[in-house]
């Protein structure tokens, strides 16, 4: 179902418009990258420092009250970066497993808290894990980088691995208005399509799990 899980992070503030009018090809060529231009270069090209300051740990007090995970739950985090969010549920919930997965080697070398040693390097399309392996797959802002066939070997894949429960967020709007907000704001994603339209994805690739939305 629609659920906003993030509710509990701060608002940040956005201009698209003035990326917009300041992003190039060469940006967006960079970004992708997920390196450390993405992370913690500039702000034209991804994040401009990407650290960690505990907005994330509402957020997960938030899933594990709400999916009434297990003191020993095994978590997956697919498009984990520096592992923030990982360090929380840890925070949340010291007995359990998490691990996490990205493509970015620098995310893992600069983790945070020790989360750089339960991260794998690896694609979301080709999670390197068993079937029904984890209780909680959980995925935010990240397989929207891949083109739209791998994007929904993503949402198998989410699928396959998990034994109880799976959220996604991922780039969407509702309106025009928010269609052209989130073009005028995107450098790395190369899936983006209506809330409906994503709903009648998931359907098809037989995605069961749970989800919201990034609107800039
Ligand atoms: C916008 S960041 C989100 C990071 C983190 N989940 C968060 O919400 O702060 C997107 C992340 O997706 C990762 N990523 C990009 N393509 C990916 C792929 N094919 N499989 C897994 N992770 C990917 C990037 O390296 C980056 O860490």
């Amino acid at each position: 179902m629609e659920i906003n899980l993030l509710d509990r992070l701060p608002q940040v503030k956005r201009d698209p418009k003035a990326r917009a009018a300041q992003k190039t090809e060469a940006d967006r060529a960079l970004a992708k990258q997920f390196g450390r231009d993405f992370f913690d270069g500039e702000r034209r090209h991804g994040y401009g420092g990407y650290r960690y300051d505990g907005r994330w740990l509402p957020v997960a007090r938030r899933i594990v009250e709400y999916y009434q995970l297990p003191p020993n739950a095994r978590i997956l985090d697919v498009g984990a970066a520096k592992g923030f969010l990982m360090y929380d549920f840890l925070q949340v919930l010291p007995g359990a497993t998490v691990r996490g997965i990205d493509v970015s080697s620098y995310a893992k070398e600069n983790a945070h808290g020790g989360m750089g040693s339960l991260i794998d390097i690896g694609s979301a399309e080709k999670l390197p894990y068993p079937d029904k392996s984890y209780d909680l797959v959980i995925s935010i802002n990240s397989i929207h980088n891949l083109p739209l066939e791998r994007c929904k070997n993503a949402l198998r894949e989410m699928e396959r691995v998990s034994r109880a429960h799976k959220y996604v967020t991922i780039d969407a709007w509702h309106t025009e208005e928010e269609h052209q907000k989130l073009l005028d704001w995107i450098l790395t994603a190369e899936t983006y399509m209506s809330v409906d339209d994503w709903v009648k994805l998931f359907a098809d690739v037989g995605y069961s799990g749970d989800y919201w939305w990034f609107i800039p």
